[in-house]
């Protein structure tokens, strides 16, 4: 039995804005097999608050970043939850990393490294008996712990990196405030071009260090994609793995989602369409549906789609987009639905999220970077094709219809490259062909439900891992 603690900034079902929330959350159940007992440490935000049921107190801190906190046992959403309890860093209204202004809340360096911090408390002295042989961090948000663990008597480290591109970077004032050693600020340790980098304190200290894909992986170690950090992945690459996410099958199950109509066959999906054309006010339509689920950043790419979108409604096309993030892009898309085939719903739904991954014919995911995407894999699950940029984890998980690979009978979706608005135009098309021939579009689905998303082979590369750090 290995005990591991995984420690996350975001764990679903309690509290998410992205993928890392859904990988926090399903990895210890989908490891328990593996014989790994994982428990989460969690900040007491207040949506996690009020989903504990009865807690115990297992350690006190007087003054921990500015106030007193408390570490709380509990059970929650079906996982072995340890809670950081702190008022002054946690209790407050809104979005869990940024203030009402729209910008990181000004005391997130604090906020996280107080994580780290109980973190390595646990990691060192356990909790009430409870002992990991293995940290296991997640991004940034628990980079710090690898500089407050002791140099003697550490556990195993392992730093998982969802993305590369936020680096928890802080002042160099902040120093002792965060209760750093002052002489491990250099190049070799937690310094970034004279500020304090948590992520890099993690990237440099870790045991073993993961990311969400092996391409995702490969890529880190190329200036365009290291943001920064391309050549501290080089000089780590001999610890460094890529083990792709996979997605929770009681959750994304087209035969059993209570939140659409169920089907096990594609028979079955035809109704879940034309209830989201209905839902969204779309017209009936001979192109495909396409839908996009995301968050609206510059990683996402989906300004590219608002310039090729053109290509997809003359083809006869349709785009439904459930997304929320930066307002020129929330603007542009809404200006988009001019067209009677574009159909926007500004915000986060997690039901409708389902409706559209059952209803839709196709997946959009045109993003510039993507360390593993997950909505590719939904799709595939639910007969609903990807199309998707050639790059990270969606090239590790969609077959292209290659000319080849269509000859075979082995694709599952559409990839291009390079991520222009040019090739995304040719991309729409060729899927446009694709859903053109119903007997060619069947194969693609039906390959795509088969295709293997779970967590099974992927548990056991954690798993495997942790063996490895721990030299058993
Ligand atoms: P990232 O973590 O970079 O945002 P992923 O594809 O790994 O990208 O994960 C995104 C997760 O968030 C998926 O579970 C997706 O369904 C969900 N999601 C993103 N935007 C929304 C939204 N507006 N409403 C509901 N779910 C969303
Ligand atoms: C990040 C990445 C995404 C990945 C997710 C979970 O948010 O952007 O590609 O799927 O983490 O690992």
């Amino acid at each position: 039995m290995i005990r591991v603690l995984s420690v996350a900034s975001e764990c679903a079902p309690l509290v998410k804005t992205g993928g890392l929330a859904d990988v926090v959350g399903a990895l210890p159940a989908a490891i328990a097999a593996n014989g790994v007992e994982m428990r989460t440490l969690l900040p007491g935000y207040p949506a996690v608050l009020e989903a504990l049921g009865k807690a115990e107190t297992i350690a006190e801190y007087d003054d921990l970043f500015g106030g007193s906190a408390t570490v709380l046992a509990a059970k929650a959403g079906g996982l072995d939850l340890l809670v950081i309890k702190a008022a002054h860093l946690y209790e407050r209204p809104g979005s869990i990393y940024l203030g009402p202004d729209g910008k990181d809340w000004p005391d997130n360096p604090e906020r996280f490294a107080a994580l780290s911090k109980v973190a390595s408390d646990i990691g060192t002295a356990g909790a009430d008996g409870w002992v990991p042989d293995v940290l296991h961090g997640h991004d940034w948000q628990a980079g710090l712990m690898m500089e407050y663990l002791p140099d003697d008597g550490r556990p195993a480290t392992v730093l998982t990196i969802h993305n590369i591109a936020f680096h928890g970077l802080a002042g160099a004032e902040k120093i002792a405030d965060l209760g750093l050693d002052p002489l491990r600020f250099t190049p070799d340790g937690y310094e970034y071009w004279g500020k304090v980098s948590a992520l890099k304190a993690g990237l440099m200290r870790a045991d073993r260090l993961t990311t969400v894909s092996k391409t995702y992986a490969a890529e880190l170690m190329r200036p365009e994609f290291g943001m920064g950090l391309d050549g501290v992945m080089r000089a780590r690459r001999d610890v460094l793995r890529g083990i792709l996410n996979g997605i929770d099958d009681t959750i994304w199950n087209p035969e059993a989602d209570p939140l659409i109509t169920p089907y096990k066959t594609l028979k079955g999906k035809p109704a879940n369409t034309a209830a989201l054309r209905a839902e969204l006010g779309l017209p009936a339509a001979e192109g495909p549906l396409c839908v996009v689920v995301s968050r609206l950043t510059e990683q996402k790419g989906l300004d590219l789609l608002l310039q090729a979108l053109p290509t997809l409604l003359e083809r006869g096309g349709q785009l439904a987009l459930l997304g929320s993030g930066e307002p020129s892009l929330e603007a542009a898309f809404r200006a988009a639905t001019r067209d009677p085939n574009v159909a926007v719903h500004i915000g986060y739904d997690e039901a409708l999220s389902h409706r559209m991954m059952a209803g839709g014919d196709a997946i959009l995911v045109p993003s510039r970077f993507e360390p593993c995407g997950l909505t590719q894999l939904y799709g595939l699950r639910y007969g609903t094709v990807p199309l998707v940029a050639l790059t990270g984890g969606l090239a590790d998980t969609v077959i292209n219809a290659s000319p080849a690979a269509l000859a075979r009978g082995v694709a599952t979706g559409v990839q291009f490259a390079p991520v222009t608005a040019d090739a995304l135009r040719v991309a729409l098309d060729d899927l446009c062909d694709l859903h053109a021939d119903p007997a060619r579009w069947r194969q693609l689905q039906k390959n795509g439900m088969k295709h293997p998303v779970g967590w099974d082979q992927s548990a056991s590369a954690y798993a495997a891992l942790y063996s490895e750090v721990l030299g058993r």
